[in-house]
């Protein structure tokens, strides 16, 4: 049985975008699997982002509302929150003690993060060895991680066998699974759907909403509404194929074909459509947001889990280095 490990941004609510091309596949993978899995979220990463207290822990209840809210299995996944095992913090120092400086100057993310951003504060700089602890410290065998964070895992390998080499077998060393170009959704101006490009749909907000941000914020041609209009130039038709069965899809595809269908119908039939398609998810998130001690109760009981892995790995590391 190989142990999974996987870690999830807190960056608040996610949107459409993240449910299809993230998410819900993962929460397949991980309901499924015959590993052991082990998921948590990175809230002590948001830190390097993130310091308004409110904003970080609503940001947690919000990705754990929403994990929880797609069906992800707490039996089978332990599900946690990655500040409530602070033994990540010290393997993180005994990693960077044994990382040269100069390999750490080399990662790909924080130069790019350093471009974009303004706070570019020492936490963001080692970024990696926190990482490189949370894999560790949890004996992964595995981590599904998208292409941006491979150069992490090269790192967590790198530091891992640096101190194996030096104090014996201390570190089992994890492989990445590089999770594949998931489909790219697009957003309502076509383009990625993206939290940076304000173009997201937020399947958790009010009928009412969605149904106002789809009708505004649609990019659509002013082809007159009797005329023929083109599915596949159409990022409502897209959109809506992503959420619909073939027959209801083909059916869209016909209207627009023959024309007398103008954008707004196809706005208000995918706007129904995705309303529907997420009720579900959307009451129970909705639930996990009005009953936050529910999520507190699924991700304490993660954290105990989570925790008897993480000292009994600390105890094995702390011994080979000369402490107490
Ligand atoms: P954002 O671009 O909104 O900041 P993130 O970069 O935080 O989103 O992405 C979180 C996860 O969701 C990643 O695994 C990413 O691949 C996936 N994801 C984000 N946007 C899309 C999209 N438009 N289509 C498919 N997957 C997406
Ligand atoms: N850095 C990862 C990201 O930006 C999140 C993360 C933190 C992570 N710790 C991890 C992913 C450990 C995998 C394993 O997506």
């Amino acid at each position: 049985m190989s142990r999974i490990l996987t870690g999830v941004q807190s960056t608040g609510r996610p949107h459409m975008g993240n449910l299809l091309g993230a998410i819900i596949p993962a929460i397949e993978l991980a309901n499924n699997s015959k590993n052991d899995s082990f998921l948590f979220i990175a809230d002590l990463h948001s830190l390097t982002q993130i310091k308004n207290p409110r904003e970080l822990k609503d940001n947690t209840l919000q990705v754990a509302a929403t994990w929880l809210a797609c069906g992800l299995n707490t039996e089978i996944t332990t599900f946690y929150r990655q500040s409530d095992i602070p033994e990540c913090t010290e393997l993180a120092w005994y990693l960077n003690c044994h990382f040269p400086y100069q390999r750490l100057k080399l990662a790909h993310s924080f130069k790019d993060k350093a471009d974009r951003l303004e706070d570019i504060n020492s936490g963001l700089f080692s970024y990696p060895m926190l990482m490189a602890a949370d894999i560790l410290l949890y004996d992964a065998d595995l981590v599904p991680v998208g292409k941006d964070q491979s150069q992490h895992i090269e790192m967590t390998k790198d530091v891992a066998s640096r101190m194996n080499h030096k104090y014996g077998d201390v570190f089992i060393l994890p492989e990445a699974i590089l999770q594949k170009e998931s489909q790219l959704i697009p957003g309502t101006d076509g383009q990625k759907m993206s939290k940076s490009r304000n173009n997201t749909i937020d399947i958790f907000d009010t009928e009412k909403n969605i149904n106002k941000n789809i009708n505004k914020n649609i990019i659509t041609d002013n082809t007159p509404l009797e005329d023929p209009k083109d599915p596949n130039s159409s990022t409502i038709y897209d959109l809506y194929k992503l959420i619909s069965s073939q027959e209801e899809a083909q059916e869209m595809s016909n209207k627009l074909l023959a024309g007398g269908y103008g954008w707004g119908h196809a706005k208000k039939d995918f706007s129904q459509k995705l309303v529907d398609y997420f009720k579900p998810q959307r009451e129970k998130f909705n639930h996990f947001i009005n009953n936050p001690k529910e999520v507190e109760e699924v991700l304490e009981q993660g954290a105990i889990k989570a925790k008897k892995v993480a000292n009994a790995t600390l105890k094995r590391i702390r011994k080979n280095l000369g402490y107490n």
